[in-house]
């Protein structure tokens, strides 16, 4: 079953991405220092960098029921950021979340982490995780709020290229078990 391309939420747009997306996504978000400080990929230093992301997108569709999604304001239209699922098996995915600079701090990654679990749930998935840096609050916060729970620390797992190139960090691992038709949040 694939999941809707298309998602509204209060106050969101999430929607697959396409290919005219490759200019917004680099001048928003994908190339500032600060936003990406603590996310798993190298900061893109050109639009094909994005041009790639949105190839490795594509595919990702095309295997699975579901992939990236970005996020734009129902009200005018603005790209804020991405979030997604990404699948490892038909039924464990991973999720995430980006956000330009401007949009913090509003509730927006809280609204689309909420809408990847309600996706995942109507898609089959019944663990549904993330992994972030230990020190970066905002991003776990975010996850407990939305009724993930920490499972631990994996010790030395993610490397974050934009903080300390080439040394794998420890991080949090937060999941969710998703049971159908079952509200769990
Ligand atoms: C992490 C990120 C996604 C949060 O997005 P957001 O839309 O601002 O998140 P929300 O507004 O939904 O919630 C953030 C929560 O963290 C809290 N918070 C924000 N900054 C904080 C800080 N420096 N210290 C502690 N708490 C903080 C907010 O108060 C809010 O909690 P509350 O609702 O209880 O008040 C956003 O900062 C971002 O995109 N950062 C860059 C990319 C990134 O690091 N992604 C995560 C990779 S794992």
């Amino acid at each position: 079953m694939k999941a809707p391309e298309r998602i509204e939420t209060e106050r969101l747009v999430l929607r697959r991405p396409r290919a005219a997306d490759a200019e917004a996504i680099f001048a928003r978000y994908a190339a500032d220092a600060e936003v990406t400080r603590f996310v798993g990929w190298p900061a893109h230093r050109s639009v094909a960098d994005t041009q790639a992301f949105l190839a490795s997108s594509d595919a990702e569709w095309a295997r699975w029921p579901a992939g990236p999604y970005l996020a734009h304001a129902r009200d005018g239209g603005t790209l804020l950021g991405s979030t997604g699922l990404a699948f490892e098996t038909p039924g464990r995915a991973m999720t995430g979340y980006v956000f330009a600079q401007d949009a913090w701090g509003r509730g927006y990654a809280t609204e689309a982490l909420g809408a990847m679990v309600d996706t995942a749930r109507a898609v089959g998935v019944r663990r549904l995780y993330a992994l972030c840096h230990t020190g970066h609050r905002p991003s776990w916060h975010v996850l407990e709020k939305a009724g993930f729970e920490r499972e631990g620390i994996l010790r030395r797992y993610c490397e974050f290229p934009n903080l300390q190139p080439g040394e794998p960090l420890d991080v949090f691992c937060y999941a969710i078990v998703l049971s159908k038709g079952t509200e769990n949040r």
